[in-house]
């Protein structure tokens, strides 16, 4: 018997934290993967998938060219389409609210409309937010709390979410939201605050800074490990039925408990390295979205495999690791 030929995935932003999870995670169920970016290799953006490169495609794509777009699906011809690439802060949407717009809800358009036209079989998942709830009335949320978001990413994010149910309903495109929730890793981009903790955590260990200025510390987020997310999202796609589904642990920890464990990790109290500075406080502040991730249990018999503390400690023996060989990054 002959073996089924290997699926083909198109995954935007491979160079990102989940692209790098999601095509490691490809690769190693045997899918030939294409990774678009928006700029060229080289010059150390490489660093999340140095290991992938001999296996992977990376092509340049502007997601904001529609003529582009269909250009690289024609030629890719993705049986699997996993839309991750965003301007994914939420602090830096408040500054750039159209960015934000054209980046998240403009190419969630483009890539429907070139796969509606030109591989109009594939299956699409596109990373959705747990900050389209924004302030929710209810806790923890699931797919059926009203969609209310409460920064321009939330908006940009809120539009690519309705913009996907709309092609599912009217062009019968396989396509779904994955609603997830905030997820980290050693491999999360040096602006975020798990990462901004964990890395300053390993540098004032090595004497090389000595404070860490952060903003709201009694902010609540519900953190899980990103491998896992990449693997709910393939695990959606594994479906026959398009669903949206909150992905999330359930959980949700303050920032001064990251701090907390982080510290202590590396043999010391954060409360006399951290500063809360209010000045970087967030206008409107989700404070706790939490997930209620039942169905995707039920649907995907997904859960998170990596809790809080493990997280924690992994991104900081990661950081430890990078300041001891000088590859911080
Ligand atoms: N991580 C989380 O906690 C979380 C939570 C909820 C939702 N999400 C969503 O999940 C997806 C993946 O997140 P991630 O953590 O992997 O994000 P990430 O590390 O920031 O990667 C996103 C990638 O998108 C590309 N990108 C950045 N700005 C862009 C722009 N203005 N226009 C087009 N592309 C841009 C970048 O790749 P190039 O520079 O190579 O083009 C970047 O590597 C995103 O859509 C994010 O919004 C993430």
């Amino acid at each position: 018997m002959r073996d089924a030929p290997a699926k083909t995935a198109l995954v935007t932003g491979v160079r990102g934290q989940d692209g790098s999870y999601l095509a490691e995670l490809l690769l190693a169920h045997g899918y030939r993967v294409v990774g678009t970016s928006r700029r060229g290799g080289g010059d150390g953006r490489d660093w999340r998938i140095a290991h992938l490169l001999s296996r992977l495609d990376v092509v340049p794509l502007d997601l904001g060219d529609p003529a582009a777009v269909q250009e690289v699906v024609a030629r890719v011809a993705p049986d699997e389409v996993y839309h991750l690439a965003a301007a994914s802060r939420v602090d830096t949407s408040w500054e750039r609210p159209m960015e934000a717009l054209s980046a998240n809800a403009g190419s969630t358009v483009n890539l429907m409309e070139a796969v509606r036209r030109v591989a109009p079989a594939a299956r699409m998942v596109v990373a959705s937010s747990c900050e389209i709830f924004g302030r929710p009335e209810r806790w923890p949320q699931a797919e059926d709390t009203p969609v209310r978001p409460a920064s321009p990413y939330g908006v940009s994010k809120a539009a690519a979410f309705w913009l996907a149910s709309n092609y599912r309903e009217s062009h019968a495109l396989h396509v779904a939201s994955a609603i997830l929730y905030n997820h980290e890793s050693p491999r999360r981009g040096p602006a975020f605050v798990t990462r901004k903790i964990s890395r300053a955590a390993a540098r004032i260990a090595a004497g090389v800074d000595r404070t860490l200025t952060l903003g709201n510390l009694e902010g609540r987020r519900d953190w899980g490990f990103a491998g896992d997310y990449a693997e709910a999202m393939w695990r959606m796609l594994q479906q026959e039925r398009p669903r949206d589904l909150v992905i999330g642990t359930g959980v949700s920890h303050s920032v001064r408990e990251y701090c907390e464990h982080a510290f202590a990790l590396v043999g010391l109290d954060y409360r006399e390295h951290v500063v809360a500075d209010a000045s970087l406080f967030r206008p409107v502040d989700t404070t706790s979205l939490v997930a209620d991730a039942r169905l995707a249990r039920e649907l995907l018999g997904w859960r998170p495999r990596v809790a809080f503390p493990a997280l924690v400690e992994m991104m900081v023996t990661a950081d430890l690791e990078r300041v001891r060989s000088g590859a911080d990054v």
